[in-house]
């Protein structure tokens, strides 16, 4: 394939972008004396709050356990579901499982890969019935209490549309926005307390957020809760800290006017996060935009260079209300129009120095859902045929203009050689 102008070194999907600002701080936390739960934790959780607009939040050690601290706070147990989308990452699902509660999976919208309140709609009226108010299922029984949307890719979901089927039907909201740190909805950050409108004051929720290594801000691990209700999100503070009433107090204990007292009230987690990790949130926090915008472009060069080829689907505009956050760049293939299927172009694109990835293999195909819910191969046809074509090209601000025009030269190049 000598006609292929491949980058030179290998294009990595996802690399962090850290610059000496992190590592100054880092360096400045461990000469401290203080690593974990402390000053830097606190600092990064009130410019997390101001960035988001909210009154509190609590920072901890993954998405995972943000989630978890969510749906444990809402108090979701068994006999209970939770609607969300197959087209997530473990983690989501997992949750529920820790609750023994159950996910119910609804399928998605094939244009922006997010869970689609018109299946989510069709799924209460059909396959649930009215019990108190609440919907319950048909055939398990189970009361359906709460609804569980990502903001896939950081391209937010219909907020609204959402919102109004939670009051319908009398659903909590946890928003899984791993991927939506800098995504607005109407003009408002994901995780704003405003977008939980007036009439829906009643129903509970949170939103958490990701800072794994890929992610639009990055704490290498650690993650973030924030809601609405202060009161729920200090008790998610609580049981992030084993449980411990006073958790706020827990980490000033070794300092001068620190006390060795503190009370266990409840059987909580170990979910902080270290100062190490916030040393390195506070300064990405403040690149976020830049990020954003670096992002951003990265995607208008995509599509620039990929519109208009007959033999793949690039991501819709975005909608006038969505702040998008261009975590994830979705490509799909039209299949019928090539002679190579998915899989080998992923294959041709390493070959050619270029990093990719297919977020995500959707959670009824992976063996531990498979054999405990009853969904099948078909259950779910946009959610699987969007996986069946699907490569998410790199986005990451790490990566220059130039390397990203040439990546999209490569994935036109490629698609003009395997063109039927
Ligand atoms: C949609 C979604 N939810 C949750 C998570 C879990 O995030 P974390 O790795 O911070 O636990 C991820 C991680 O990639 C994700 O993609």
């Amino acid at each position: 394939m000598g006609t292929i102008n491949a980058p030179e070194k290998f294009v990595a999907f996802a690399p962090p972008l850290m610059g000496d600002e992190e590592i100054n701080e880092v360096a400045d936390t461990l000469r401290s004396g203080w690593l974990t739960t402390g000053p830097k934790t606190e600092k990064f959780e009130k410019s997390l709050c101001e960035y988001i607009g909210t009154n509190k939040g609590v920072p901890v050690n993954s998405c995972t356990s943000a989630l978890h601290l969510a749906v444990h706070t809402l108090g979701l147990g068994p006999g209970q579901g939770v609607i969300t989308t197959p087209l997530t990452f473990a983690s989501t699902a997992h949750v529920i499982m820790y609750q023994q509660a159950r996910p119910y999976f609804a399928d998605i919208d094939p244009e922006t890969g997010n869970l689609d309140p018109v299946e989510v709609r069709r799924f209460l009226e059909t396959e649930c019935e009215d019990f108190n108010g609440r919907p319950r299922h048909k055939l398990t029984g189970d009361l359906i209490t709460t609804l569980m949307p990502v903001h896939y890719g950081g391209h937010a979901v219909d907020l609204e549309e959402f919102w109004q089927i939670a009051v319908k039907y009398n659903l909590n909201m946890v928003e899984d926005a791993a991927h939506a740190i800098g995504s607005r909805y109407k003009n408002l950050p994901i995780g704003h307390p405003e977008l939980r409108p007036e009439e829906a004051s009643h129903l509970k929720s949170f939103t958490t957020f990701s800072f794994y290594a890929t992610k639009n801000l990055s704490t290498g691990e650690g993650g973030f809760i924030s809601g609405p209700d202060d009161g729920l999100v200090e008790r998610a503070r609580v049981m992030s800290m084993y449980g411990i009433s006073d958790s706020r107090r827990i980490w000033g204990r070794y300092s001068p006017k620190g006390t060795w007292v503190y009370d266990v009230a409840d059987l909580g987690f170990k979910y902080n996060m270290m100062d190490i990790q916030a040393a390195l949130g506070l300064h990405q926090l403040a690149k976020l935009p830049d990020f954003i915008s670096r992002r951003a472009a990265h995607a208008e060069t995509y599509n620039k260079v990929l519109s208009g080829l007959e033999d793949l689907v690039i991501p819709p505009k975005t909608k006038p209300d969505i702040g998008h956050a261009w975590h994830l760049y979705p490509l799909r293939l039209k299949p019928e129009a090539l002679k190579i299927g998915r899989d080998e172009f992923i294959e041709t694109l390493r070959d050619h120095n270029v990093g990719s990835s297919v977020l995500f293999i959707p959670l009824h195909y992976h063996s531990y859902y498979r054999d405990r819910l009853e969904y099948q191969e078909g259950s779910f046809p946009q959610a699987e045929n969007f996986f069946k074509n699907l490569i998410n090209l790199p986005v990451a601000p790490a990566h220059s203009p130039e390397l990203i025009r040439q990546v999209a030269e490569v994935v036109a190049a490629i698609l003009e050689k395997h063109r039927k």
